[in-house]
């Protein structure tokens, strides 16, 4: 694995101009009512992208097709929100955003593991990922079972061997990773959803998208507030009640673009929920009352992370009002 883009510091002038270019989305929002903020920290996706270009797994010829099937899903397009907050949390308790790149890389490895699983034939059947054939259909589904293993192995190795920190902080976070992607977090969450065991009425909902998207992007939050020492209940409850709204909100306004997406924008097949039946914000509230809860789960967010940093962290306000009005 190459890791030099994790000792590189980043240019701070190139950083704060490129903090004020906006990438304008011309598009109709899925929340109406509710401002368009195109703002989106721009500069750290690009960090992001660029460290995760340089990451490498095999060492050895025989293995070059695997790391070939890893890297076609982990590199094609993508938002990078997962690092992207991971670094911009950093910038806001006063860190250097490149500090934790080791971190956000791994949670993109194990995003994409589970976009690549989730796509197959077993799980949701989807052909198009991130503007692509999905993995299984690209590399066939042996290959692509195994790319996704082998992207969660390699984000525990790159956490634990490149992250630098005090060993009890970084172990931490990758304790708090592991729960995110457990059976308490994220694939706890999808067996929730195939199985259809996720209690009735809005809590039951509510916890399923907690469990399958919520905590992975809440860890996206936690995970740097642990590296930094910040282990104390007072300090990361006000972070941890944004993180994981905000990980609902995102699985939320994902429900409403499965149905009101566009398929060249979302880069996915829109209408998968529908043709696989599944209990989503739109089935169990209609179109406009997912909208609703979208605004309201929207607003709870902002107000947490107003009390969480009340000195005001732009990327991380610029970032919550990505994830309620994107249309991709
Ligand atoms: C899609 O995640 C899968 C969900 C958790 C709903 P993203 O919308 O973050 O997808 P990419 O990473 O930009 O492709
Ligand atoms: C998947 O949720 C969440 C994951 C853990 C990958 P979806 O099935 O709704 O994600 P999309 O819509 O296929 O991206
Ligand atoms: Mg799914
Ligand atoms: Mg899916
Ligand atoms: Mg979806």
């Amino acid at each position: 694995m190459s890791m030099s883009a994790f000792g590189r510091r980043s240019n701070r002038c190139q950083t704060f101009r490129d903090s004020f270019r906006c990438r304008r989305h011309d598009i109709v929002v899925p929340l109406v009512g509710l401002a368009p903020k195109p703002c989106y920290p721009e500069h750290l996706r690009v960090e992001v992208e660029r460290c995760l270009q340089e990451l490498r797994f095999s060492s050895e010829a025989a293995t070059v097709g695997l790391q070939e099937a890893m890297r076609y899903s982990l590199l094609a397009s993508a938002k990078r929100i997962r690092p992207v907050l991971a670094l911009a949390t950093a910038e806001a308790i006063g860190r250097e955003p490149a500090s934790v790149l080791p971190l956000a890389a791994a949670l993109e490895l194990i995003h994409t593991y589970s976009l690549i699983h989730d796509d197959l034939p077993a799980m949701d059947d989807d052909e198009l990922r991130r503007g692509r054939p999905t993995c299984h259909r690209a590399f066939g589904e042996d290959v692509a079972i195994l790319a996704g293993d082998g992207l969660y192995a390699e984000a525990f190795r790159l956490l634990l061997g490149e992250q630098r920190g005090e060993p009890a902080d970084v172990l931490a976070a990758a304790g708090e990773l592991a729960a995110a992607t457990g059976v308490g977090g994220m694939v706890g969450g999808q067996y929730l959803d195939v199985a259809g065991t996720a209690p009735s009425g809005a809590q039951g909902l509510r916890r399923l998208h907690e469990l399958k998207t919520g905590r992975l992007i809440a860890a996206s939050v936690e995970c740097v507030l642990l590296l930094a020492g910040y282990g104390r209940r007072d300090t990361i409850d006000p972070f941890h009640i944004f993180a994981s709204e905000l990980g609902v909100l995102f699985q939320i306004v994902d429900d409403i673009l499965d149905v009101t997406g566009s398929q060249p924008a979302l880069g996915k097949r829109q209408g998968s929920d529908e043709r696989l039946g599944k209990r989503t914000y739109v089935t169990e509230f209609g179109l406009d009352g997912a909208r609703d809860l979208a605004r309201e789960s929207h607003a709870r967010a902002r107000d947490a992370l107003a009390r969480a940093v009340p000195t005001g962290a732009v990327q991380l306000q610029q970032i919550t009002d990505f994830i309620a009005t994107r249309t991709h």
